[in-house]
């Protein structure tokens, strides 16, 4: 049987508060940034980069930019798992380019969970190629897994941690579907 939504792990109301704090963190780090750069943020009008990685952090960056109240843009970068049966054949791809004008500016990568931390390891190290002003990770969830030596990511940011579960919602899919959810929910294996 298909698996059904289970028991909601963090609700909508939890979920707007956290992230309204991590905006307004953020927001606050990245002032402080830019006044040591140098300050006149008019003379930089493109400073602050805000790179989501699709399709997982869509609901949580939408969100999460509205509780920014700074000049800022986006870039999207979109990240495929590669299934393996294995985790040392499991793995992240990049899909499409990375954009290239992130040299000297303060970026933020922002996904909906560190699980693994093969997309977020392989996305610091591309974003890093680059030589940015500064870099941030900033996710929603973080996982309670093990995490070998080259896939530490210790981010920035975290919304919450939780435990080893597969979970659903705000974002969050299961094989495409579930996104929608307003709450974060427990995936339960079907009977
Ligand atoms: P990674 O394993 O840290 O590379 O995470 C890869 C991607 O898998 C994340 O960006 C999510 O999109 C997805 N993912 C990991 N754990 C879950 C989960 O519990 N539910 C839904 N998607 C997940
Ligand atoms: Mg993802």
């Amino acid at each position: 049987m298909d698996p059904t939504i289970g028991r909601v792990l963090i609700d909508r109301a939890r979920i707007a508060l956290r992230v309204r704090e991590i905006g307004r963190q953020l927001s606050a780090e990245l002032e402080s940034d830019l006044k040591r750069d140098g300050g006149d943020v008019m003379r930089h009008p493109d400073r602050i980069v805000l790179m989501p990685i699709l399709t997982g952090a869509i609901v949580f960056v939408a969100d999460l930019i509205r509780e920014m109240p700074l000049r800022l843009s986006m870039r999207v970068v979109t990240v495929s798992s590669y299934p393996g049966t294995t985790t040392k054949s499991r793995g992240a791809m990049l899909r499409g380019a990375l954009p290239q004008d992130l040299g000297g500016r303060h970026v933020v990568v922002v996904d909906d969970i560190l699980d693994s931390g093969h997309t977020l390891a392989l996305v610091r190290e591309l974003v890093l190629e680059q030589n940015p002003a500064s870099l941030r990770i900033c996710v929603l969830l973080r996982k309670d897994v093990p995490r070998p030596p080259e896939r530490q990511v210790h981010p920035n940011h975290v919304g919450f941690d939780i435990p080893n579960e597969f979970v659903v919602g705000y974002g969050l899919d299961y094989n495409g579907f579930y996104r929608n959810l307003p709450d974060i929910a427990v995936l339960e294996a079907g009977e």
